[in-house]
């Protein structure tokens, strides 16, 4: 499965903070909003990533991130011109897709939990048309919104309703079969002059491949798009980070737990963060791993 991160938009609701720089690229807490959603698709061993971003953002993205290789990654750049919607990164992305399936994250979105990683392998494993992942919410008129049946199977998704079927939000993080390139290539921008994830959804619901995975008992989704959620976003990661010493979506740690890296790659990013509350955390983390092997 091929990885696409969402990183583009206009990032409106957060100006003037984004002014001049990507929404993404602003720091949560300790580290870039990227490495939240980077840290998802390595957790489940996605390694081939797309991040789409606009033309005057990518190359940042790419020397923060680079060809992914310290990841034991391979990542690739593709600009959107435009914010033409969520589904044309089904388009943009689409040669980096080739004939795989795909999962697409938002560059804003974060998520948190126990077990999350096996999760989203068995939504992997089992994916057959689209999975998404379901969270509820007391406001979801504000999201795109799903009726499931018992099964999980998708009934229904209606975009930001007024009068919401359920408290079940559609988080930023999707699996699509191939498919669903040809269906995004297929599609009309709705009334707002959007291509809507949407509509890709429901040409699955429609056929009876959609299925939603609840994310519930504790699990925390947090989108950063707004002053408010923004700042709870800082704070949750602070509150857990400090209280637990453990950080939430360290990427090198990701990749390294995951087997992605070696002992090498590690101590380098902790050389190359030095004396910084990151580069500390990585040095540690080496430090126990040596521990352990010499043990
Ligand atoms: P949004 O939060 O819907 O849009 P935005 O980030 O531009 O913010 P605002 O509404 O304040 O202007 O986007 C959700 C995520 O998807 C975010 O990470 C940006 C990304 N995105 C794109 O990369 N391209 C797009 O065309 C759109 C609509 C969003």
């Amino acid at each position: 499965m091929r990885g696409i991160i969402l990183a583009g938009g206009n990032g409106t609701r957060l100006a003037p903070m984004t002014s001049v720089v990507s929404k993404q690229l602003l720091p949560v807490y300790g580290k870039p909003m990227i490495y939240y959603p980077l840290s998802v698709l390595l957790s489940v061993g996605i390694t081939d990533i797309l991040v789409i971003a606009r033309p005057q953002d990518l190359p940042l993205f790419e020397r923060l991130l680079g060809d992914g290789s310290r990841f034991g990654a391979c990542f690739d750049y593709a600009e959107q011109e435009t914010p033409r919607g969520l589904a044309d990164a089904l388009i943009v992305g689409r040669e980096h897709v080739g004939d795989d399936d795909v999962a697409l994250i938002l560059g804003d979105n974060i998520f948190h939990g126990h077990d999350f990683g096996s999760i989203v392998a068995d939504a992997i494993k089992n994916n057959v048309g689209a999975t998404l992942f379901a969270y509820e919410v007391s406001d979801p008129e504000r999201y795109g919104v799903v009726r499931v049946d018992r099964f999980g199977t998708l009934l229904d998704v209606v975009e930001k309703p007024s009068n919401p079927p359920s408290n079940l939000a559609i988080t930023g993080f999707y699996l699509f079969d191939n498919d669903a390139l040809d269906v995004a290539a297929g599609l009309s921008p709705s009334p707002r002059g959007e291509l809507e994830i949407t509509d890709v959804i429901k040409h699955f619901v429609d056929r009876g491949l959609a299925r939603a995975v609840p994310l519930t008992d504790g699990f925390v989704w947090l989108d950063a798009g707004t002053p408010d959620s923004y700042v709870d976003a800082c704070n949750y990661v602070q509150a857990i980070e400090t209280r637990q010493g453990r950080m939430i979506a360290c990427p090198e740690e990701v990749a390294f737990v995951k087997g992605l890296t070696g002992e090498d790659q590690l101590l380098a990013a902790a050389a190359e963060f030095g004396s910084s509350e990151y580069g500390r955390y990585l040095t540690r983390l080496a430090g126990r791993f040596i521990e352990r092997s010499a043990a």
